[in-house]
């Protein structure tokens, strides 16, 4: 057990990313659902995003208790971009909760910090909660960059954000994203702790207590509860972890923390 004293609701998300087809979610949504059921919306937040086209199956087929969200959002209200999908379009289909600044979306699809700035900035207009993505790279990482490129891509984020109490932080330093290098317990509760450090001197003290921090980076069920027990970590973004049976494992060390 950890010693945590803050009354931060842990999070927990399951980025699906480009997976998944309509057999596959019925299976991984049985999954998902084991008897007894593990939590409820008041324990811990849990969403999982699927591709857009999927989500009707996971809001169909998930129980209550998981929240369906999105992975991204168009950068502008509406209009001539083609393939994308509205912060407001998003809400007026009745979810809540939107990924943005995934490094997977700054690095192919050139979500710049400004680009995320605008879709941080839709999804408030739109009512939308929103888990924002900042890490650094490998390379960033040994040249010594990692917590200027965090803060810099956190200040963006900041600009634009005029509810705290809709967005979730989610640390995800990239060398561990998909790569199964997980951060250590230690280095995920520093970044976490100066990323709070930053909101505190930056925004407010009291924002800061109450701002969710959550690591992403190959998280499995074997990792999660050290990483769980620190006390900056409010819990995950996952992937690939997300996409079996286990991910009810990695909600369980939300519960126990
Ligand atoms: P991973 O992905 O858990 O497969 O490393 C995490 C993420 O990209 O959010």
């Amino acid at each position: 057990m950890s010693s945590k004293t803050h009354s931060r609701k842990y999070w927990v998300g399951g980025n699906w990313k480009c997976n998944g087809s309509l057999s596959s979610i019925a299976a991984l949504s049985e999954a998902l659902n084991p008897s007894p059921f593990p939590f409820t919306k008041d324990d811990l937040d849990v969403v999982v995003f699927p591709t857009a086209l999927h989500v009707h199956a996971a809001v169909e087929k998930l129980p209550g208790a998981y929240n369906v969200g999105c992975q991204d959002c168009c950068v502008a209200a509406k209009g001539a971009f083609t393939g994308d999908i509205s912060a407001d379009m998003i809400k007026d289909f009745g979810l809540n909760w939107l990924i943005v600044g995934h490094s997977e979306c700054r690095a192919k699809r050139g979500d710049s910090d400004e680009k995320v700035a605008e879709k941080v900035k839709r999804a408030m207009e739109a009512g939308l909660n929103v888990t924002a993505c900042i890490g650094e790279t490998l390379e960033q990482q040994q040249a010594g960059k990692a917590l200027e490129i965090c803060y810099q891509q956190l200040k963006a984020i900041a600009n634009s954000v005029t509810d705290w109490n809709r967005i979730v932080i989610a640390y995800e330093p990239v060398w561990a994203i998909g790569t199964g290098k997980v951060a250590t317990p230690e280095y995920a509760q520093t970044k976490h702790m100066e990323i709070r450090t930053w909101i505190s001197d930056n925004v407010t003290k009291e924002i800061a207590d109450n701002l969710r921090i959550v690591y992403g980076g190959s998280v499995t069920p074997s990792n999660c509860e050290t990483l769980m027990q620190q006390p900056d970590v409010d819990g995950f973004l996952v992937g690939g972890a997300s996409l079996n049976a286990g991910f009810v494992d990695i909600i369980k060390s939300a519960l126990v923390a």
